[in-house]
């Protein structure tokens, strides 16, 4: 998606009278048109945040932004966080928007499905997965940093992945690229001691990405995104150090009622 008409905000949801925990705070969050992104798009909009998404299919990410519900509000800009023109778009509406508190670089591309190995993986298609997972959320970074300087709780929060640490046959393109975000996060964290860096593998989940990183299994079992939201919100809203995290491990376990599990 690229020209002026796709850049237009296409959605958003009025904020109600009552303050909320993340009254006037604004965060950018990439593809959030399903998913994850969409997932903590909603739990922050509902404490108040003002939040800008994208995604590049723009009816998607339009229902997907009338269904968000404040306190706060959505803002949905449609395309691609791999094209230039679009990732300043993106920054400027939150520059409209007075300030910037969170970046989360979610968008990300699988690759071909089923992923083949390293000795077969077409460089063409890894070019373009690391300009999207990679090149992209720095670029995003890179123009966001000025206004998260400046916000008393600036924070960025790459969403990586388990491929990115771990050997999986057939998993090289999106683990490598997976791998340096996480790299860029590291150095990034201790160059930017203003700014919370978070890089963040969310766990298995029930999505678009899994089922294609699957094709023709049953992902049912997965859990949903919901599941990785409360790991996410105490990093964007917690006190937590800069660093690697795995979002399930953030939210501490239900207590036990009393007998449960005891077989
Ligand atoms: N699902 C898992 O089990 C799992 C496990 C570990 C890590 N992760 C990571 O978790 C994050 C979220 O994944 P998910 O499972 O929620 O994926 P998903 O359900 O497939 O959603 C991906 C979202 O990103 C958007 N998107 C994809 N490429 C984009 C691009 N180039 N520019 C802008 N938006 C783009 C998609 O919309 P469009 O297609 O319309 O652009 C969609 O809104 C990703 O970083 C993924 O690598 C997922």
């Amino acid at each position: 998606m690229k020209g002026s008409e796709a850049a237009r905000p296409v959605a958003m949801t009025r904020r109600g009278e009552e303050g909320a925990v993340g009254e006037d705070r604004v965060g950018v969050i990439t593809g959030a048109s399903r998913g994850l992104g969409l997932a903590v798009a909603r739990a922050l909009a509902e404490e108040g945040w003002r939040v800008v998404i994208d995604a590049r299919g723009r009816e998607a990410l339009e229902e997907a932004a009338s269904g968000v519900h404040g306190p706060g509000e959505v803002r949905a800009i449609p395309g691609d966080v791999a094209d230039e023109s679009h990732r300043v778009r993106l920054i400027d509406e939150a520059r409209a928007l007075g300030r910037l508190d969170l970046l989360m670089n979610n968008a990300s591309l699988l690759g071909p499905s089923p992923q083949p190995a390293l000795a077969d993986y077409p460089v063409d298609v890894l070019q373009e997965v690391f300009r999207a997972n990679v090149v992209g959320p720095l670029r995003l970074v890179q123009l966001a940093l000025p206004l998260l300087r400046r916000s008393p709780e600036g924070r960025i929060v790459n969403v990586t992945s388990d491929a990115a640490v771990e050997g999986y046959e057939g998993w090289g393109g999106y683990g490598s690229s997976k791998a340096a975000l996480e790299q860029l996060s590291n150095v990034l964290a201790a160059e930017e001691p203003a700014v919370r860096v978070y890089w963040v593998d969310p766990g298995d989940m029930n999505t678009r990405m899994q089922q294609e990183a699957f094709p023709g299994e049953d992902v049912s079992d997965r859990p949903p995104p919901e599941a990785s939201v409360p790991g996410l919100i105490r990093l964007i809203e917690g006190d937590l150090p800069s660093g690697r995290y795995r979002a399930r491990d953030l939210v501490p376990e239900e207590p036990r009622r009393a007998g449960e599990g005891a077989a």
